[in-house]
Formats: C-alpha cells, sequence, structure tokens
C-alpha cells in the first residue's frame, strides 16, 4: 500500500562537476520499483532540478527556514525551496541538532513552515547511543514527534515522511539490525495510530544510517520501513541504485 522511497542526502559533500557526474550517473540506472530523491547542497538545487527534470526522480532540500522571509541571513525560506523545483525537504537531522542546536520546537517550526507551501517534509527523529543504552529511545522519539504534532497536528504528518535514523548509526558503519529498526519504526507508526490509524498505515517511514547495498535488503523487507535515507553511500550513483533495486514486492 505505501510507496517505497529511497532519498539520497548529500550533506555537504561534492562539487559542480561531482554533482553534475552523480546526477548523470542516477538518472542513466535503474531504480527498480523504488521512488527516488536526492537532497543536494542549496546551491546546487537549481542545477540539479534542471537535470531532473521529466525524470520521475524527486528534489530535497537539506533543511528549511523556520519563518517565511526577512532578516534571516543565511537561511533559506520554504516558498524558495519550492521555486527551486523542491518536493521534499529534510527538517530535524541529527546534525542539525546537534551541530547547530537546533531543538525540538525550531525543528517543529521548520516543518510548518515546509507544509505551509506544500513541501514534504521528511522529519528525522532518532536517539543516540548514550539514549539507547539509557533504554529512553521511545521517550526520544516520541518527543520529537510530539513537538511536531503540537504544531501541525496529526494532519501535518499526513503530509510528511519520518525519517528514523539512529544517531548512533549515521556514518558509523554501525547499522541498525532489522529488528532493531523495525522495532521503533512499528513504535513510530502505533503512536500516530493512537491519534489517527488511517494516517499512521499511509506515512512513510524510512530508515537512515549506514544503508548500504549490502543491508538494505533485509532492513526495506521490514513491515514499518518505507525506505531510506541514505548519506555516504547516495554519494555513489551504482550503490544508491543497488539500494533502490534490493526493494523486493
Ligand atoms: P549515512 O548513510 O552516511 O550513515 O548517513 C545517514 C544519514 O544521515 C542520512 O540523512
Amino acid at each position: 500500500m505505501r510507496s517505497v522511497l529511497i532519498a539520497g542526502n548529500w550533506k555537504m559533500n561534492g562539487n559542480m562537476q561531482s554533482v553534475i557526474e552523480l546526477v548523470e550517473g542516477i538518472k542513466a540506472g535503474d531504480p527498480g520499483k523504488a521512488k527516488l530523491a536526492v537532497c543536494p547542497p542549496a546551491v546546487y538545487l537549481m542545477k540539479v532540478g534542471g537535470m531532473l527534470d521529466d525524470s520521475g526522480i524527486a528534489l530535497g532540500s537539506q533543511n528549511v527556514c523556520d519563518h517565511e522571509s526577512g532578516a534571516y541571513t543565511g537561511e533559506i525560506s520554504a516558498a524558495m525551496l519550492k521555486e527551486c523545483g523542491c518536493r521534499y525537504a529534510i527538517v530535524g537531522h541529527s546534525e542539525r541538532r546537534s551541530h547547530y542546536l537546533e531543538s525540538d520546537q525550531l525543528v517543529a517550526a521548520r516543518f510548518a513552515m515546509a507544509i505551509a507551501v506544500g513541501l514534504t517534509p521528511i522529519l528525522c527523529v532518532g536517539e543516540t547511543l548514550l539514549e539507547r543504552e539509557q533504554g529512553v529511545t521511545e521517550a526520544v522519539v516520541a518527543r520529537q514527534l510530539d513537538a511536531v504534532i503540537e504544531l501541525s497536528g496529526i494532519g501535518g504528518i499526513a503530509g510528511s515522511v519520518i525519517a528514523y535514523e539512529p544517531v548512533w548509526a549515521i556514518g558509523t558503519g554501525k547499522v541498525a539490525s532489522p529488528e532493531q529498526a523495525q522495532a521503533v519504526h512499528a513504535f513510530i507508526r502505533g503512536k500516530l495510530a493512537a491519534v489517527d490509524s488511517e494516517i499512521a498505515k499511509r506515512v512513510q517511514i524510512l530508515y537512515g544510517g549506514s544503508m548500504n547495498p549490502s543491508n538494505a535488503a533485509e532492513l526495506l523487507s521490514q513491515a514499518d520501513i518505507d525506505g531510506g535515507l541514505i548519506g555516504g553511500a547516495s554519494l555513489k550513483a551504482d550503490d544508491f541504485l543497488a539500494i533502490a533495486r534490493s526493494v523486493q514486492e
């Protein structure tokens, strides 16, 4: 019932040349049954968007400002991203939460701005290693979700994609086991179902954190894992496409 989305978060990597080559490589390959999205650094959005025209591959940003317009030096508004051809906007990535001190409330405000212009936020949630060891994974994820639901309602969640990204699995090569990931995905869906079961059934929940061509198939075969948010492996067209092709169904 839910389609599978494989989204590449390129983070702050590449240059004009490598970005062009990466897009060409992805466009030339076979993604199998998955839908694809790429989230390049903001300065390359226009270029990549132009190259993706008619490709069926969606464009996304890595963040979005929590204000509509005005004196917010360095920020990019949701309307601007929309105008550049974005369909998605990542919000609340753990690197934003930890390096740039984005609070749950700030992330919720960014999420609301994306929704307001018709962008689909990809809301990242997930616990640190310490939090997992302390046994508070579900409490952390619930708190991160609640901040968004409080501001945008369950209707906001209906227009979004959720990405469970355990912080300890990001860029570390330490992937969550399929069982660990599925357990948190099921928790997230159950939490949403307690508010609205139809929305909970429809919302895509992606897994992110050291996903690669050799571990993707097992993760993606879990009942509540509807795709992946890929970092490192999305910088190589072949790996990104191999992950996409590992979607069964
Ligand atoms: P890695 O795939 O490099 O672990 O990164 C995951 C991620 O942060 C995607 O947003």
